[in-house]
């Protein structure tokens, strides 16, 4: 069991280090135990480029919530061909599925954020369960500068929920950040972010932005700032 004290130490260590020395460190300390979660956005690209440079086995999964855009399938399918790797689908149980859709509707989401909370539920955070239970820590691809609730977060956590660290190696990037390491390492994107799609999640509730707002504006857009999370990151 990793002590709060080891956390704020790691914190100390790695503030301002590249995210390959902060992921170098996180594969040597965890071994076998540590997973990149993908959600195939800009971000967690750029750390699949530098994960696949550094140790081509480390477990990558995704968590294909049946809702996803063709785009995003694609490109789950031109990442473990152009870097050689593996990428593990994880889906919700079929069973969990009916049930909502039975009960709520097939587009439940749109009609209340108890609707749009148990959505994610399965099709996210049960299959994210799954997913990570043989795992000590878990990557992700946040930044600090994304949303109002992401703006405290720290290179590691202790992920409460999860019961594991949780790593976070490009917090303190910004997107021009991102997006030069893209362009320099010609990592492949999704082409939905040409077209306005600044973070992409499921179709349904991922919509374009216009020029100047927020980058989280296009997700779950009916909803208040301060409530957009689907519970992959609670805290
Ligand atoms: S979300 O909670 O609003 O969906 P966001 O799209 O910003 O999260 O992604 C933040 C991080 O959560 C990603 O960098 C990735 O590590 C993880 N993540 C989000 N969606 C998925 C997914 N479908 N599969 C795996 N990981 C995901
Ligand atoms: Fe369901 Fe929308 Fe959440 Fe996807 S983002 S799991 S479609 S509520």
């Amino acid at each position: 069991m990793i002590q709060p004290n080891q956390i704020e130490t790691w914190n100390k260590q790695l503030h301002g280090k590249p995210p390959g020395e902060v992921i170098s460190f996180f594969l040597n300390f965890f071994k076998e135990k540590i997973a990149l979660s993908t959600s195939l956005g800009i971000e967690d690209q750029v750390l699949t480029h530098i994960i696949s440079e550094l140790n081509k086995n480390v477990k990558i999964f995704t968590l294909d919530t049946g809702r996803l855009f063709p785009e995003t399938y694609d490109l789950i399918d031109r990442t473990v061909r152009k870097y050689k790797i593996s990428i593990d689908v994880f889906f919700p149980e079929a069973s969990d599925v009916e049930k909502m859709v039975a009960e709520k509707g097939i587009n439940l989401f749109y009609d209340s954020i108890e609707n749009r909370k148990l959505c994610c539920h399965l099709r996210k955070i049960k299959p994210l369960m799954r997913a990570t239970k043989d795992m000590d820590a878990w990557i992700t691809g946040l930044r600090r500068e994304q949303a109002v609730t992401r703006k405290d977060m720290k290179i590691a956590e202790w992920d409460e929920v999860n019961g594991m660290v949780k790593i976070n190696p490009l917090i303190d990037w910004s997107e021009q950040q991102v997006w030069d390491y893209v362009d320099q390492h010609n990592v492949p994107v999704n082409p939905l972010h040409k077209k306005g799609f600044a973070s992409i999640g499921c179709q349904p509730c991922t919509r374009a932005i216009e020029p100047g707002e927020d980058v989280r504006a296009g997700r779950w857009w009916w909803e208040n700032p301060e409530t957009k999370e689907c519970g992959l990151h609670k805290r």
